[in-house]
């Protein structure tokens, strides 16, 4: 079966990097892996007062959303060390109300981007952080960590280096077998 594959990008920013490579990847998926882009911008800031009968249209959406998909590819900047905001809002809108997380047991790739040369470990051991308490069984190699982001793209966002074009076909072959290791005969949806 086709796998679908919920891609979350950690940057709102109209000419992120991080949604650069975030297309990089997809266009490089196995035709078996349906990548689907989720937004998360316009994620009101979780608070649970707000999450009764009738929570945020946009949460509900968010939720719906994942619940399709098989799986969740992470490709994040990195902010002050961790992952921007809006993606743990993300992360905290799915994971609740308590007891229906729609994360729970998904597997889990991550990808972590930086312009700089040190950069971009802190947001992708962030993330692993929370997967541990989401029951998200996280792809542990090969481990991706695109710094100098900038000298990787071209201005169309193109990946030019032809190392690190393959090492994302690589790495998106290695989390199909991944994701379909960890549900045998496919779709944790039909589970
Ligand atoms: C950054 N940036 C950054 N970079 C990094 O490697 N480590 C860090 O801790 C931080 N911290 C940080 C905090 C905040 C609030 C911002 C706005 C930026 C720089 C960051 O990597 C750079 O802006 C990237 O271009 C952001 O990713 P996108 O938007 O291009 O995907």
């Amino acid at each position: 079966a086709v796998l679908q594959l919920a891609v979350l990008v950690g940057s709102l920013r109209a000419q992120s990097f991080s949604r650069k490579i975030a297309k990089a990847l997809a266009a490089r998926a196995p035709d078996s892996v349906r990548c689907r882009f989720i937004e998360i911008g316009d994620l009101p800031l979780y608070n649970e007062d707000l999450d009764g009968d009738r929570p945020p249209a946009a949460w509900s959406g968010f939720r719906a959303a994942i619940r399709e998909c098989d799986a969740v590819l992470f490709v994040t900047p990195e902010y002050n060390r961790s992952i921007p905001g809006c993606l743990k809002n993300a992360l905290d809108v799915g994971s609740r109300p308590s007891g229906k997380s729609v994360f729970k047991g998904l597997p889990a790739g991550v990808v972590s981007v930086t312009p700089y040369q040190l950069g971009a470990f802190g947001a992708n051991h962030a993330l692993r952080q929370t997967f541990a308490f989401l029951d998200m069984p996280v792809m542990q190699q090969p481990e991706a960590y695109i710094g100098n982001v900038t000298e990787l793209l071209d201005d169309k966002g193109a990946v030019t280096n032809a190392d690190t074009a393959a090492f994302l076909e690589k790495f998106m072959t290695s989390l199909e077998m991944w994701i379909r290791t960890m549900h045998p005969g496919g779709s944790s949806f039909d589970a």
